[in-house]
């Protein structure tokens, strides 16, 4: 499963680049209004710092208008993901915008219906959103099954992004189902690798080391 970093945060970008296990990024425009930067030159930086896939939403709500932002915002990077909300307007402008190769990641997904109509649209990505199902007392995970399932039946190759991940069971769920990314808040991945055992173990390690002559 890849994992991408869903953050607009320089640091926490460089950080988990530097460990080595990031394949790409998501932004939203609610991450990006938290780190106080102007659009543009914030999208730049993070083309420069993350070595993969760079989701960057539009925010337009006619399909002329968001294919007009995708257009400029697909110049700045061959790794520019052009984000696009899940409605009848955002369907038109994945259409259009597979025909010219711009990839695209279809957002605010909480159906497996939603999903199939932006897979046939020529969607490069979908992102339903597990925690914001769970918040409503949804189940977000079986979600993710369901839309496995139903681009399994046909052999679908939009890939799903498992999005709106809070907590390291969203994450190994996912792994667990097959979905082939996970976005995941900086937060949690650093719980990914947490456990009380690996702890205590370096601890007593480093200790009986001590004692060791040298
Ligand atoms: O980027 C979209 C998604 O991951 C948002 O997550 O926590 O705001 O529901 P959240």
């Amino acid at each position: 499963m890849k994992i991408f970093l869903d953050t607009a945060n320089i640091d926490e970008l460089k950080k988990g680049v530097a460990y080595g296990i990031i394949d790409g990024a998501t932004t939203n425009p609610s991450l990006i209004a938290k780190e106080n930067k102007g659009f543009i030159p914030l999208v730049k930086e993070i083309l420069d710092v993350v070595p993969g896939p760079v989701s960057v939403e539009v925010t337009a709500t006619s399909a002329e208008e968001m294919i007009a932002e995708a257009k400029k915002y697909a110049e700045l990077s061959e790794n520019v993901v052009i984000k696009v909300p899940i409605n009848l307007e955002g369907l038109k402008v994945v259409k259009t915008l597979s025909e010219s190769n711009i990839k695209t990641n279809v957002t605010l997904i909480f159906s497996s219906s939603q999903a199939l109509l932006a897979a046939k649209a020529g969607a490069t990505y979908v992102s339903p959103f597990v925690g914001r199902i769970d918040d409503i007392s949804g189940s977000g995970m079986e979600l993710i099954e369901e839309i496995a399932q139903v681009f399994d039946n046909y052999s679908i190759e939009t890939e799903i992004i498992v999005a709106s991940v809070r907590h390291p069971q969203h994450f190994v769920q996912s792994a667990l189902i097959g979905a082939d990314i996970a976005t995941i808040p900086f937060s949690t991945l650093t719980k990914l690798l947490k456990h009380p055992l690996t702890d205590i173990g370096m601890e007593k390690f480093l200790k009986d080391w001590e004692k060791v002559k040298k």
